[in-house]
């Protein structure tokens, strides 16, 4: 995919940043189609410097030489910004934000019904090292070709999923918009464990971040239920019956199932 649009980055902190990176790495676009903005001068100056694309401090001009406008700001940012770049847009261009617990109808609302099209993104930080989650959602004004070239800009940074019922967006974002945090934690308590038993420290987090990265690509590339996978390496009195008997007796299920009904409903209660 090349993109021939130019593309707006408001707010280029670190999603923002991920995204152009990854854009760049990827070669879809050249750093002069892209505007990037943040608060300070001298930090939009930094960012020039690094990746050589048009920054400054004036969300206005940078919506008004683009096509493609992706806010990237925190969620307590958006109102005033679309406030901002309300006059610069117009049916041709469209919107897409990553801010969490914002919705469609609210941004759509905000830029004063002019019918703009907004994509709502949720990616996860795992972008970082192109294993991002990206869910998106569209609006109701969105076009077929904007999706498509949503789809291949998100790409960029790791898989993409599409939903259309925009009330999952809160279960997306409790699932794989936190979903990293989840499995540092899986991942700091196994190295405990390793170490509890006398492990290196060093060498027990490797083990037991590269047997979750395993297990999660066990699961994606199989294509198998993740307990018929869990059932052919258990074998019949071996070692891992009596690790699982434990994460059972621990409520290990539970708990998890429990992290997501209630980190769902605080994405609500945010969104509300
Ligand atoms: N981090 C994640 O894992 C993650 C995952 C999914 C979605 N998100 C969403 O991504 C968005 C950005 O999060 P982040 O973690 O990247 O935040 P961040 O690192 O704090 O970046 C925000 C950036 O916005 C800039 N900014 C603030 N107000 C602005 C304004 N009025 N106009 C232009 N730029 C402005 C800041 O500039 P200065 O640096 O100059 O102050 C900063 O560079 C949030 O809405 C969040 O919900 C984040």
């Amino acid at each position: 995919m090349k993109i021939k649009q130019n593309i707006a980055v408001i707010g280029v902190g670190k999603m923002g940043t991920t995204l152009i990176e990854s854009l760049l790495k990827n070669q879809v676009i050249n750093p002069s189609q892209i505007y990037g903005t943040t608060v300070q001068e001298v930090h939009a100056n930094r960012i020039k410097e690094k990746y050589q694309i048009n920054t400054g401090t004036d969300n206005m001009a940078a919506v008004s030489k683009s096509d493609i406008i992706v806010l990237a700001v925190k969620p307590q940012m958006i109102p005033q910004v679309l406030k901002q770049i309300a006059p610069a847009l117009s049916k041709e261009k469209f919107v897409i934000s990553i801010a969490a617990a914002i919705r469609t109808t609210f941004i759509e609302e905000q830029l004063n019904n002019k019918n703009i099209s907004v994509i709502r993104a949720m990616p996860n930080i795992a972008s970082l090292v192109n294993e991002g989650m990206t869910v998106l959602c569209p609006g109701k004004f969105v076009e077929r070709e904007q999706l498509e070239l949503t789809l291949g800009i998100f790409r960029c940074l790791g898989k993409v999923e599409t939903i259309y019922r925009e009330e999952l967006m809160d279960v997306v974002t409790a699932l794989s918009g936190s979903g990293p945090a989840y499995s540092y934690m899986m991942i700091e308590s196994l190295t405990d464990g390793g170490v509890r038993m006398g492990l290196p420290r060093e060498l027990a987090r490797k083990l037991a971040a590269q047997s979750v990265l395993g297990g999660a690509k066990m699961v994606l590339e199989t294509g198998l239920h993740p307990a018929l996978l869990k059932d052919e390496v258990t074998t019949p009195a071996g070692v891992t019956i009596d690790g699982l008997m434990e994460l059972e007796d621990g409520g290990f299920r539970v708990a998890l199932i429990k992290a997501i009904d209630r980190a769902t409903h605080k994405s609500k209660q945010i969104s509300q």
